[in-house]
């Protein structure tokens, strides 16, 4: 098979390197500098999966900016560009996708195109009359930033919307790149697979909203929290994991995906799916009380990442935090390696560790780390168990 690829972020690069064990795969991208480090078999993300197969295993990847190259004879076409929730218009900004399947279109007409980025419900569908063009099937991608290519590798679930042999013939690549091979198979109508990824990740929010609210309760009334968390999950329908207190779900995913399920539900009688965005917002308030009534000279946000180990902070919960902090005309200073510049919202970035640590008090952090323990009687966090899982 010749397969395509577009967009080469987290989604993209993995299912490209998944693929490309076993076919010919064509990685396009508009970012020269990101195409250079494929095809010079370095990873443009920090994911150890993805630099160990671009750097050991054989594979058939080439990278390229030339969509002709891409996408004629390909006999399928994956789409993982970016699509972001558009705060004005209430939905997803999904132009990249519309560019990229015109362009297929024009270009190979024979081919199938396979959605992986993340989109409204019914898309696909209007997306099928717009062009004319049957041949597009929608499959959610349910990866970890970081752990992009490992969960491919092992996924939880095959799943692509569109009733079609085309759709089981894609499902079987997937599985035979990935090495966990009891891997369960669903072949549904597109807008169920558009529902299926919307609420799965607004079941997640709405447990990370629920261990929080169970938490902004523990704190104001002195109880332990962790003895509590630890309590509740042992009861196996509800289980001991993913259930560590934060300062609110963040990252690029869930932020996103329950405002536009939520505004997918605009015409649908609903309490749960809009309590859940409202009580991410609302943990964030409650967090900025919590360091506002230490009466604080200078806030220190130590990273601005949302979880230990990933190289990027899109909507980190914490930019929320410093956000409200900034309305309250507090000073706040920041630690972050990841940005190289002095400033981030005009707030200072101090790049050396001890000269921040004696600049401010409190200092906040999302997850506690070994690297604040020598001022841990300063450190305000809501980490209970020291993990995301
Ligand atoms: N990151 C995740 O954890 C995750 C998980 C599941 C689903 N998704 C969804 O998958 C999609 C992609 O996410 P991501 O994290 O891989 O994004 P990303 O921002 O990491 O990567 C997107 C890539 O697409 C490229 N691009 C933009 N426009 C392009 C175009 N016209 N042609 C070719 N390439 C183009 C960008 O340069 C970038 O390299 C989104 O819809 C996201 O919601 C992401």
């Amino acid at each position: 098979m010749k397969i395509a690829v577009a967009g080469t972020g987290y989604v993209g690069l993995s299912n490209a390197i998944l693929l490309s064990q076993h076919n010919e795969v064509i990685a396009l991208d508009i970012d020269q500098h990101k195409v250079d480090l494929i095809n010079n078999k370095t990873s443009p993300i920090v994911d150890a999966e993805i630099s160990d197969y671009l750097a050991n295993k054989e594979l058939k990847l080439t990278a390229t900016t030339d969509k002709h190259l891409a996408f004629t004879d390909a006999d399928y076409v994956i789409v993982a560009t970016p699509t972001d929730y558009d705060p004005e218009k209430n939905y997803f900004n999904t132009s990249t996708v519309e560019r990229v399947i015109e362009d297929i279109v024009a270009i190979n007409p024979q081919t199938q195109i396979v959605i992986k980025s993340t989109i409204p419900l019914g898309y696909t569908v209007k997306l099928r009359e717009t062009f004319d063009f049957d041949n597009i099937m929608f499959s959610p991608e349910f990866l970890r930033e970081g752990k992009a290519l490992y969960d491919n590798l092992h996924p939880s679930r095959i799943l692509i919307g569109r009733k079609s042999k085309e759709a089981q013939v894609f499902a079987d690549l997937l599985l035979q790149g990935a090495e966990k091979k009891d891997v369960p198979i669903l072949i549904t109508n597109a807008t169920e697979a558009e529902a299926v990824k919307l609420f799965s990740n607004t079941y997640l929010a709405m447990r990370v909203a629920f261990f929080n609210e169970l938490d902004t309760y523990a704190e104001l009334h002195e109880l332990d929290t962790k003895q509590i968390i630890e309590g509740v999950g042992l009861d196996t329908r509800i289980g001991s994991h993913y259930n560590n207190p934060s300062f609110g779900y963040g990252g690029y995913c869930l932020p996103k995906d329950t405002k536009q399920l939520l505004a997918n539900f605009s015409d649908v009688p609903n309490e749960i799916i809009s309590a859940i965005v409202k009580s991410n917002s609302t943990r964030k308030d409650h967090i900025t009380d919590m360091i506002l009534s230490q009466n604080p000279k200078v806030v220190g946000i130590y990273r601005l990442i949302m979880k230990e180990g990933s190289d990027n902070f899109r909507a980190s919960a914490i930019q929320g935090v410093i956000k409200r902090l900034k309305e309250k005309g507090v000073e706040v200073v920041i630690f972050e390696p990841a940005i190289s510049e002095s400033t981030f919202w005009n707030c200072r970035v101090i790049k050396n560790l001890s000269e921040f640590k004696a600049k401010a008090s409190p200092i906040v952090t999302n997850r506690m780390t070994h690297e604040l323990m020598d001022i841990k009687g300063k450190v305000y966090t809501r980490d209970v168990f020291g993990s995301d899982i």
